[in-house]
């Protein structure tokens, strides 16, 4: 069996630094005054001088002793701050620099994780803005349930608002026949729809082999495991009920409902909000969280801002391909003016 490492202890630890410094000079200090006893005893033992001359010389040498000392201990004390200033100095301007860099490459991660979700998401949504707006609702329950949750702060929240769009990256796994099938599933086509939560659940979980765990990925894992669960046991893949469902998923499940069901299909029609709400009501202690649906009721004229700007846009802009096209030229435009400048 490996030893454990033994830790090696100081025989002393200064309090502080100040304390040590202190500590050397007292010390300096007292072998001066001893060293000077003594070359004073051989003077007087050595020469013959008289006892006035003898004292004035051992005064003259103690006090010349004690300004060289004094003038050096202050030299050595200010150049010690100037080095713990210069240090501190450094190491701010380091930590700043790594606390820049891990902001930019985790803003690359969030990008590219969010782009591959929004790839997955393209297959079966018509305006590509499901998960943005996912987000702002996930953000709003998160917001409203911070208070009674104490898991959920700041970083919880930015978290979930990402997470959330990986809910659906397992229905990359799911045929075109089935996943754009515009009329009812038959019951083996829905058992087949029913695994996107299981294939997306295990393709985080490669990454996370990869990886080792990580806050981020794991919530992704919770919700697209759980997004389809149920309050009452009766949702899938596993059937669990309660808060046996992770919390990121229970709030996930309401925001994608909402926005389902507020949305327009090619096989269907969007609800109001009113229609959704009351939908959300009937299925409050069934389909969904009571708490979280009483974050939706609480917060309701927020939802029903999004979706309706949600709505204008889509009639004002369509998602259509000639938008794509435009905004490929302009990237090329402003690529060729950045490599130009
Ligand atoms: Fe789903
Ligand atoms: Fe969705």
């Amino acid at each position: 069996m490996k030893k454990p490492a033994t830790k090696i202890e100081f025989p002393f630890r200064p309090q502080n630094r100040r304390a040590l410094f202190l500590g050397i000079l007292i010390f300096q200090a007292a072998v001066l005054v001893a060293g000077e006893f003594l070359v004073d005893a051989w003077i007087r033992t050595e020469f013959t001088l008289s006892q006035v001359a003898a004292d004035r010389l051992f005064v003259f040498r103690i006090s010349i002793a004690f300004s060289v000392f004094t003038l050096t201990g202050l030299i050595l004390f200010l150049a010690s701050r100037r080095y713990r200033d210069a240090l501190e100095q450094t190491n701010e301007s380091l930590n700043k620099e790594v606390a820049r860099q891990v902001k930019a490459g985790l803003a690359k991660r969030n990008a590219l994780i969010f782009g591959l979700a929004k790839l997955a998401d393209y297959r079966d949504t018509d305006t590509g803005a499901h998960l943005e707006r996912i987000g702002f609702y996930a953000r709003i329950i998160a917001d409203a349930l911070s208070e009674k949750y104490p898991e959920i702060n700041a970083r919880w929240i930015d978290r979930i608002v990402l997470a959330s769009s990986l809910h659906d990256i397992g229905k990359v796994g799911i045929a075109d026949s089935i996943l754009l099938k515009p009329g009812r599933l038959s019951p083996e086509e829905r058992t087949e729809m029913e695994k996107h939560a299981l294939i997306g659940a295990d393709t985080l979980l490669a990454i996370r082999s990869k990886l080792g765990p990580d806050e981020f990925i794991d919530m992704g894992i919770e919700i697209a495991l759980g997004h389809h669960e149920k309050w009452d046991g009766t949702g899938y893949p596993f059937g669990i009920k309660g808060q046996d469902i992770a919390l990121s998923a229970r709030i996930v499940a309401l925001a994608d409902f909402y926005d389902a069901v507020t949305s327009k299909r090619v096989y269907k029609d969007a609800m109001s909000h009113e229609e959704a709400s009351e939908l959300i009501q009937s299925l409050r202690n069934t389909h969904f969280d009571p708490d979280v649906a009483d974050a939706f009721f609480a917060n309701q004229s927020k939802f029903n801002t999004i979706r309706a700007h949600n709505q204008e846009c889509a009639q004002d802009s369509p998602y259509k391909f000639n938008t794509v096209e435009h905004a490929a030229r302009q990237f090329i435009k402003d690529q060729a003016q950045r490599q130009a400048a």
